[in-house]
């Protein structure tokens, strides 16, 4: 029997890892059997796997680490991974497709989400804000001074972007409102119309780019390719007055060296919002001044997260339909 026949009879079964916005939820369990994660807690694998049992589809999150040893263990019945969030590097997909196992993503939703908090972060470094924020509440302020708590000027300034996808792009438009000149690098050179919209130049070599440029933000995926991509070499080719944001993963920035480079003086300051081991954060970033470090908050917006969880649904009932499914991840394009 052909998977659509056979769901014409019965409604998927859904299990989700994570607790869901309360509309979502609400629609799940209208249109499937779905076993919702009613104490928000986060599930061990072996509770991944006990839910998956007899299930069509697993709804997981960033923080489900669903490699290829688990896709191993998932029943024959799972035939769908649907991420609720748009990056899927927590997800083995070579595996999951080797499986027959679909998977798709979330992706347009939470793009000006994201960008809104990389300008703020953009904009919280240099101005230094959060210290500014801290020193107001311990009482410890003696008044304004023309040399007191002197941050550095956004505008007029060159920003690197790396990888100009949507939110890369949602990121450049923003930064021009600000008098901020785009540079970028991607690995395709984006549309020539969308780079004299943003007025962005393109740098083939990263390297290059780096040395050229005072802000540096990350929209790139992480990936094989991506993993460490800013390391100690790459970090040293910045200029040392350079400030470094970064809502995309952690495992793009080495942490180690940038913590080194930012202690030392060599880099001036750091916004993050993404980390490697989350959600650990490298001790050596939260000792320092010039470091502003927030808790994975780029798509943190009632709008955002309800949106993502229509996509998720949206994917689910396109699946299930036989339909084409619209956020499908296809093994070796690009996302
Ligand atoms: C995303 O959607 O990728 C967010 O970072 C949460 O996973």
């Amino acid at each position: 029997m052909k998977y659509r026949e056979w769901h014409e009879m019965k409604k998927p079964i859904v299990v989700v890892t994570h607790k869901l916005p309360a509309v979502i939820e609400t629609r799940m369990k209208e249109l499937f059997d779905a076993n919702l994660n009613a104490t928000g807690m986060q599930m061990s694998r072996d509770q991944i796997i006990s839910i998956c049992d007899g299930a069509d589809v697993l709804v997981p999150s960033v923080t489900d680490k669903i490699d290829a040893a688990l896709i191993e263990r998932f029943p024959g019945s799972v035939k769908l991974i649907a991420n609720f969030g748009v990056g899927v590097n927590h997800i083995d997909c070579n595996a999951a497709a080797a499986r027959g196992i679909i998977v798709t993503n979330t992706p347009g939703v939470l793009t000006e989400d994201t960008a809104d908090l990389t300008i703020a972060l953009l904009i919280s470094v240099p101005r230094r804000l959060v210290e500014g924020a801290r020193l107001a509440r311990t009482g410890k302020w003696t008044g304004w001074r023309p040399t007191f708590m002197l941050g550095y000027r956004v505008n007029g300034k060159r920003l690197g972007i790396i990888g100009m996808g949507r939110i890369g792009q949602a990121v450049a438009r923003r930064a021009q409102g600000f008098g901020i000149q785009v540079h970028y690098h991607n690995r395709n050179r984006v549309h020539q119309e969308i780079e004299g919209e943003l007025e962005a130049t393109w740098w083939e070599s990263l390297d290059e780019m780096l040395e050229h440029i005072d802000l540096l933000s990350i929209h790139c995926p992480l990936t094989q390719e991506t993993q460490q991509l800013l390391n100690s070499e790459r970090l040293d080719c910045l200029p040392k007055h350079s400030v470094i944001i970064n809502t995309a993963r952690g495992g793009i920035i080495d942490e180690a060296a940038l913590a080194e480079r930012l202690a030392s003086g060599r880099l001036a300051g750091a916004g993050l919002d993404v980390y490697a081991n989350e959600p650990q954060i490298h001790p050596a970033l939260l000792e320092l001044d010039n470091v502003v470090a927030i808790p994975h908050l780029g798509s943190a917006t009632h709008e955002g997260r309800i949106a993502m969880g229509e996509k998720v649904v949206m994917n689910i009932r396109a699946f299930a339909d036989g339909h084409t499914i619209p956020d499908r991840i296809l093994i070796g394009v690009d996302i």
